[in-house]
């Protein structure tokens, strides 16, 4: 049985200018959203919900279209909607980017060997935008996601960017699952590599991106390859979470801006 003021509340969706408009995705998940809150399965809110599931699936469908035709920055207007706020929590583009790219996630949690090892969650979408902005990255980089989970920021840099991007990942469940979106895609500018970040090939990668992956040795351990690889070639490093102050202690590295864990920092090498 519908309150008074959920009934009103449908009236106004169902009478809401441009809520099927192609361009409104924002809206219409925000809409949803606020459905789910409700709390409720009735007729004419399960009716209204499908249309608006039917509307954003065809614009997912219309932008893997693009991605598949090389075209993927398609994507950016609908991702560029609304402030970037600092934080780790999620908004409207982590369901857009999770509609585009239908990422099958594994059936299973698979547990941490190690208690260094940080458990598997994504970067929200908005610190990737960032991330391409802030780190510069272009079609000439190599990015390298360490502990890249089920690879959405590999595939969305390598969406929007053309550079060319490796996912390292130790849990062989999530890497099966990245190499199927990428398939899917048709992305040939994406790899995923199944493995331990602190012995994995890391030749090539002139930028590298740490979603606070592990902690203590482990992550100590992976700075000192990327040092040697910055002995090599300048490179840079860029961060989100708690690992932004670990990184800030390497004095080969220097941060463009004060190091803070709620958003991307990016450590150039020096020299
Ligand atoms: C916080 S998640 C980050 C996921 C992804 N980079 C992102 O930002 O969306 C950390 C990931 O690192 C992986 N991981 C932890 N230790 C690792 C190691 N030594 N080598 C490779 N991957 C590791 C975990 O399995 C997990 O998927």
């Amino acid at each position: 049985m519908l309150t008074r003021d959920l009934h009103d509340r449908i009236t106004q969706w169902e009478a809401e200018p441009f809520l099927f408009a192609a361009g409104r995705v924002r809206r219409r998940i925000e809409v949803l959203d606020q459905m789910d809150a409700c709390g409720v399965a009735e007729g004419r809110l399960t009716e209204l919900r499908g249309r608006l599931e039917t509307a954003n699936a065809e614009v997912y469908a219309r932008l893997r279209g693009a991605i598949r035709g090389g075209d993927g920055r398609q994507l950016l207007p609908f991702l560029e909607e609304g402030e970037v706020a600092a934080g780790l929590s999620y908004d409207y583009r982590d369901e857009l980017v999770s509609g585009v790219l239908d990422l099958r996630e594994p059936g299973r949690v698979a547990a941490s060997a190690d208690a260094e090892m940080v458990f598997y969650q994504p970067t929200p979408v908005r610190h990737v935008l960032r991330l391409i902005g802030a780190g510069g990255i272009s079609v000439e980089d190599v990015l390298v996601d360490l502990g890249s989970g089920l690879g959405h920021v590999a595939l969305l840099v390598s969406i929007l960017t053309g550079a060319r991007c490796v996912g390292v990942e130790l849990d062989s469940a999530l890497v099966c699952c990245a190499r199927e979106c990428a398939g899917k895609l048709g992305l040939d500018r994406v790899a995923f590599m199944g493995g331990d970040a602190r012995t994995v090939e890391l030749a090539g990668g002139t930028a590298f991106y740490l979603y606070t992956p592990f902690t203590g040795a482990m992550l100590r351990d992976v700075l000192k390859r990327l040092k040697e690889e910055s002995e090599r070639r300048s490179i840079r490093v860029c961060t989100l979470g708690p690992c932004a102050a670990v990184v800030a202690q390497e004095h080969w590295l220097e941060a463009s801006a004060e190091p803070d864990a709620d958003r991307i920092t990016v450590f150039r090498s020096r020299g």
